[in-house]
C-alpha cells in the first residue's frame, strides 16, 4: 500500500535523508528511521555499525534515543527506510522499545520508491511485555 498523505511523505523523506548517514560498512544494508512526536515533531536516525558486529544499533533505536534524551517520549508514528523489494520492518528488539515509549504507534514501512506498507505496532509485536506485568 503507497502513501500520498503529505504527512507521510514528510516522514518517509526523513527517514531516507537519515538513511544517507548509515555507517553500515559491514553489513551494507543501510537503514534510515523518522519517528514523529505527539507535538509533529520529527526526530530521524540511522543504523550504525561496529566492527565488533554485536554493538550495532540499528536506525529505529538511535531515532528512539535521540528523541528520549530531547525530552520527547510521546509518538505517533515512525517510518523505516531499507533498499528491499519488501519493505524492511523493525527488528524484534527494536519493537519491544518502540512498545515501551510508542505503545500502539504506526509504522511506515518504505524503501527507495516510497511508502510501501503501515500497521500498527500491535500487528507487528502482539503480545508485548511491558510495565502492566510488573505491577501485578
Ligand atoms: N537494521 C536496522 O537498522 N533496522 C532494521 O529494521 C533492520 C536492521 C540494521 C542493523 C544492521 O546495521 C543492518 O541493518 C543489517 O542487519
Amino acid at each position: 500500500m503507497s502513501s500520498s498523505n503529505p504527512s507521510d511523505q514528510r516522514l518517509w523523506t526523513a527517514a531516507l535523508a537519515a538513511r544517507q548517514h548509515a555507517y553500515a560498512p559491514f553489513s551494507h544494508f543501510q537503514v534510515g528511521a523518522a519517528l514523529e512526536t505527539d507535538a509533529g515533531d520529527i526526530i530521524s536516525g540511522c543504523n550504525v555499525e561496529n566492527a565488533t558486529y554485536g554493538l550495532t544499533v540499528c536506525a529505529e533505536r538511535v531515532a528512539l534515543w535521540k528523541a528520549i534524551s530531547e525530552g520527547k517520549r510521546q509518538f505517533r508514528r515512525i517510518c523505516v527506510v531499507a533498499d528491499t523489494a519488501e519493505p524492511t520492518p523493525p527488528c524484534g528488539a527494536c519493537r519491544q522499545l518502540l512498545w515501551e515509549f510508542g505503545r500502539d504507534l504506526e509504522v511506515i514501512l518504505g524503501n527507495l520508491e516510497g511508502i510501501k506498507a503501515h500497521y500498527r505496532l500491535s500487528e507487528l509485536f502482539p503480545h508485548p511485555f511491558d510495565v502492566r506485568f510488573l505491577s501485578e
